[in-house]
C-alpha cells in the first residue's frame, strides 16, 4: 500500500522551500524595480557633477584677459575634469577650451535639460551596454547660472565603469537582502506553518490506519487562534468524536449479533408455545379455552416480531425481480389484507385508474403498500378513510397513499425511516417505513412524507420507469 511518506514531500518541494525560492525572486523583482530608476539618476548625478566641475573650470578662464589661456593651462583645465573639450556659451561670451588635435567624433549627444525619467533610464541602458568606448556630448544649464549653457566632450568609459560598480553592488546586496529575508521567513514557516501541518497530516494518517488507538489522535492543547489551530482542534475534536461513534457502532453491531441469536432461539421457544396453545383450544375448561385464542394471538404476534427483525437484521433482500403487472389489482389485494375493521368504520379506496400498469417486484411492493397501509388503519383511531392513487410522471410512477388519520407523533417524525427508534406504537419495531424505503431505493426510486398533519398524512412513492 502506498501511503504519504511519514515525513512528507521531499525538501525541494516542501512548503518552505517554495516560500524560500518565491521570496528570493520577489526580492530580487523588487530590487529590480528598484535598480532601474536608481541606476539612471546614479548616470544623471555623475553627468551633472562633471557638468558643474566643467562649468567651475571654465569660470577659472574668465579673469584671464579675452579668455585666451595658455596651452598648458587648458590642457591641465581639461585633465581635471578629464574632459576632451569644454564650451561655455553665456548671451555675451562663448568659451572654447578643446584639446590639441582633432575633435575626437561624438558618438550621441545628450541635453539633460530635455530628458524626462523614461528618457534617463534608456540613456542609462544604452550607456551600460555601450561597450566600445564611446566619445558623448552632454549639455546643460550650470546650476548657479541659469543663463549660462555648459557642454562637455568626454569618454563615456569611465562614467559606464562606476555605473557597472554600482549596479554590481546594488546586485549583490539585493541578493543578500533577499537570502536573509528569505531565510527569516524559511525558519518562520518553517515553525508556525509546515511543522504544525505536517504534524496534522501524521495525525490523519495515523487516524486513517488506527481510527480506535487513541494515540492516533492529534494534541488539542494548542493555544493558538489562527487558522492552524482552530484545524487542529477541529482534528482532534472530529477524530474523538468519529472514534466514540466508530465504538458506539461497533457495540451496536455486537449487540446485533447477540439479539439475532437470543431472537433465533425465541422464534423456536414460541413455535414450541404455539403447538401446545394449539392444544389448548381443544380443552375442556371453557375458560380456558375462552383466553386461548388470545394467548395464541399474542404468540402470533411475538413470533412475527422475531421474524420481522431477524429478516431486517440480515439484511438479506434479494434484488427486485422486476415484471409489469396493473397496479389496481395489487391495491386491492392490500386492501384485503390491511386488516380493516369489520364495522367498515374505515373505507379504503383504490384511486388507480383502470389498466395503470407498473414494472416493478410485485411481492416488494405489495410489503410496502402493506406496511403503509397498516400504519394508517393503526393510526385513524375511530372512523377515516385510506386513498391510495397514483399519476404517470416525466421519468416514472408516483404513488400516493393518504389517510385522514391524525398525522405522524413527534417521535416518529424526528426518527423517520430509522430501524427500532421510529416507532410510536407500543409493540411497533419502526421497522415498516424503513424497510419501504429500503425496496424502493432498491428500485431506484425512494419514498418521501410529503404531508402529515391533524388532517392527515400523504406517503409518497416514487418508481422510476425501467431503462429501455
Ligand atoms: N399514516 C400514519 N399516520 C400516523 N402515524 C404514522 C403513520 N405511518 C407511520 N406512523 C408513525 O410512524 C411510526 C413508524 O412506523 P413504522 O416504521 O411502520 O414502524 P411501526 O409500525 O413498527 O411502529 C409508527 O409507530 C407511527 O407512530
Ligand atoms: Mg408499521
Amino acid at each position: 500500500m502506498k501511503t504519504a511518506s511519514k515525513n512528507g514531500p521531499p525538501l525541494t518541494r516542501s512548503l518552505s522551500a517554495q516560500v524560500l525560492m518565491l521570496t528570493v525572486a520577489f526580492v530580487m523583482l523588487a530590487e529590480i524595480l528598484i535598480y532601474v530608476p536608481s541606476v539612471a539618476r546614479f548616470r544623471l548625478n555623475n553627468l551633472e557633477q562633471r557638468i558643474e566641475e566643467a562649468h567651475l573650470a571654465a569660470m577659472s578662464l574668465l579673469s584671464i584677459p579675452n579668455f585666451v589661456a595658455s596651452p598648458e593651462f587648458e590642457r591641465e583645465l581639461l585633465a581635471a575634469v578629464s574632459a576632451h573639450g569644454v564650451v561655455l556659451k553665456q548671451p555675451q561670451t562663448r568659451i572654447l577650451i578643446q584639446a590639441d588635435g582633432m575633435p575626437p567624433s561624438v558618438a550621441a549627444s545628450y541635453d539633460l535639460r530635455q530628458r524626462n525619467m523614461l528618457m534617463l533610464i534608456a540613456d542609462a541602458f544604452e550607456t551600460l551596454f555601450a561597450t566600445d568606448g564611446r566619445v558623448i556630448r552632454v549639455i546643460d544649464d550650470a546650476t548657479m547660472r541659469a543663463d549660462t549653457e555648459v557642454e562637455i566632450i568626454m569618454d563615456e568609459a569611465p562614467l559606464r565603469a562606476a555605473m557597472l560598480t554600482y549596479s554590481w553592488n546594488i546586485l549583490t546586496l539585493s541578493f543578500a537582502i533577499a537570502l536573509i529575508t528569505a531565510g527569516l521567513l524559511f525558519l518562520v514557516l518553517q515553525g508556525r506553518l509546515v511543522r504544525p501541518i505536517r504534524r496534522i497530516t501524521e495525525s490523519m494518517t495515523a487516524f486513517r490506519q488506527a481510527p480506535e488507538e487513541p494515540s492516533s489522535s492529534i494534541d488539542p492543547s494548542t493555544k493558538r487562534s489562527d487558522e492552524i489551530g482552530v484545524a487542529q482542534r477541529e482534528l482532534a475534536e472530529m477524530q474523538e468524536q468519529l472514534r466514540q461513534s466508530l465504538k458506539q457502532k461497533t457495540r451496536l453491531a455486537e449487540l446485533g449479533a447477540a439479539v439475532s441469536k437470543v431472537n433465533h432461539d425465541l422464534r423456536n421457544i414460541l413455535a414450541t408455545a404455539q403447538l401446545v396453545s394449539d392444544r389448548l383450544t381443544l380443552s375442556d375448561d371453557p375458560d380456558v379455552r375462552r383466553v386461548t385464542p388470545r394467548l395464541i394471538d399474542a404468540i402470533d404476534r411475538a413470533i412475527n416480531l422475531c421474524r420481522r427483525t431477524l429478516r431486517y437484521g440480515s439484511a438479506d433482500e434479494p434484488p427486485p425481480d422486476l415484471a409489469s403487472f396493473p397496479l389496481g389489482d395489487l391495491v386491492d389485494e392490500v386492501g384485503a389484507s390491511v386488516g380493516l375493521p369489520t364495522g367498515g368504520e374505515i373505507v379504503w379506496r383504490n384511486r388507480i385508474t383502470n389498466g395503470m400498469e407498473i414494472t416493478a417486484d410485485r411481492d416488494q411492493m405489495f410489503r410496502v403498500l402493506l406496511n403503509l397501509g397498516r400504519n394508517a388503519v393503526q393510526a385513524i383511531s375511530e372512523s377515516g378513510e385510506i386513498r391510495v392513487q397514483a399519476a404517470r410522471t416525466d421519468t416514472g410512477v408516483s404513488i400516493d397513499i393518504q389517510d385522514t388519520g391524525p398525522g405522524l407523533p413527534p417521535v416518529a417524525r424526528e426518527h423517520l425511516f430509522e430501524a427500532f427508534t421510529g416507532s410510536a406504537r407500543s409493540g411497533g419495531t419502526g421497522l415498516g417505513l424503513v424497510i419501504a424505503r429500503d425496496v424502493m431505493r432498491a428500485h431506484g426510486g425512494d419514498i418521501k412524507l410529503v404531508q402529515s398533519d391533524a388532517s392527515g398524512t400523504v406517503f409518497r412513492l416514487f418508481l422510476p420507469d425501467p431503462q429501455a
